[in-house]
């Protein structure tokens, strides 16, 4: 099998499942118990907040354990925003569902939100965002890597431009960035920052919510208190020190495979931009290592995806949460992509596990099923 969809979710690392296992069976206890058994849990949950804080070079009091990302994200901006006296939002056209869906949610009770625009390469003009602030602005919030053409958005830019508005917010969605895209938190200004561990090899339903310190959010959920009154709920202590492991093997991966990775993406795409008929979306500079997006001309994407299947290779529409809903690309048709391409997407997304045998075998693959769906579709 080649699976190249890595943006969707990953394949966790055998020592987070094996942590998430040992840590299940030997301390089960509540973090919260009175008791000593559920003090070794809490003293567990520490260590893994420190060993977070410690590879996001930020405090164990500014990390926060979530579900993930699209948690993490509402966390950030429901809570940010209802924690502020203001009423004005600023985001981008090209956000993920968790991020646009909850702006949605905060409009109808009275935000306003601007949108902001993304350039054909599907980047944000820094410029744009510095004029869209006014006296009302409460949060700004800007994904780092696009989940599905992977364009890099100026965090460190807009972070310095904000920098001179303590009032307001700024929110950064790293889940597609982390482990693959450099995002210095403190250096960027950061105030609250997403990430989700399926995305880097930890296992599903984890996450968590970088919460600078002294920066004061609403909580979404009552409750017991937990997570220092940000998120009631017991906590997930194994999925907490499996995402710790995952992390840790991510980013010393990263140090040690980031350029493999970029050289397998060039391989893909001075490959696929040689096939007739292959028109690519990532833009070839500020974007990430590991996502490539790209339509064929005249074929359905979901037709191609079902075709390289049946090599067992495996690839997406668009992301993972919308492929099925089969609705057209937002972030295509933000960057002026037209309508017919943005509905024929493909998108590959790689992890340090992918080889550049198999991208060899991908490319192989591409063209067989282009030639025999072209041969299909003239008779
Ligand atoms: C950019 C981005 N933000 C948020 C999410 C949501 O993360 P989760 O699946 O952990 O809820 C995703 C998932 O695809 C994503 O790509």
């Amino acid at each position: 099998m080649i699976y190249f969809d890595n943006s969707a979710t990953t394949k966790p690392y055998k020592e987070a499942i094996q942590s998430f296992v040992k840590v299940s069976e030997a301390y089960y206890g509540n973090p919260s118990s009175l008791h000593s058994y559920g003090a070794k849990s809490e003293k567990l949950l520490a260590q893994a907040r420190e060993q977070m804080a410690k590879l996001l070079h930020v405090d164990a009091q500014e990390i926060i354990f979530t579900s993930g990302g699209t948690e993490g994200n509402n966390l950030a901006i429901k809570g940010g925003a209802l924690a502020k006296r203001g009423k004005h939002l600023i985001t981008t056209d090209i956000e993920h569902p968790s991020v646009k869906e909850a702006m949605k949610q905060l409009q109808e009770i009275g935000f306003h939100i601007t949108y902001i625009p993304v350039d054909y390469r599907g980047i944000v003009n820094v410029e744009d965002i510095k004029a869209a602030i006014t006296n009302d602005t409460v949060l700004v919030s800007i994904m780092h890597v696009n989940n599905e053409v992977g364009s890099i958005q100026p965090i460190h830019e807009i972070g310095a431009i904000l920098k001179s508005y303590p009032n307001i917010l700024f929110h950064v969605d790293h889940v597609q960035g982390i482990g693959k895209v450099p995002l210095n938190i403190r250096d960027c200004h950061i105030d609250l920052c997403t990430i989700s561990a399926h995305k880097f090899h930890g296992l599903k339903g984890t996450g968590a919510l970088y919460v600078r310190r002294g920066v004061k959010i609403s909580p979404l959920f009552s409750g017991g208190s937990q997570e220092q009154q940000i998120r009631s709920g017991t906590e997930n202590l194994p999925g907490a020190v499996a995402m710790a492991k995952a992390l840790r093997m991510e980013l010393s991966r990263q140090e040690a495979e980031f350029s493999r990775l970029v050289a397998m993406k060039s391989y893909l795409i001075r490959e696929l931009c040689m096939i007739d008929g292959i028109i690519l979306h990532t833009p070839e500079e500020h974007s990430a290592p590991h996502i490539i997006n790209f339509s064929i001309s005249g074929m359905k994407a979901e037709v191609f995806v079902h075709a390289l299947a049946e090599h067992d290779i495996y690839v997406s529409t668009t992301s993972a949460c919308s492929s099925k809903s089969k609705a057209v690309s937002q972030t295509l048709l933000a960057m002026s992509v037209n309508e017919d391409l943005a509905k024929r997407a493909i998108r590959v997304s790689l992890s340090y596990d992918n080889t550049l045998e198999e991208a060899q075998l991908f490319i192989v693959a591409v063209k067989n099923s282009i030639t025999s769906l072209r041969k299909v579709m003239k008779t």
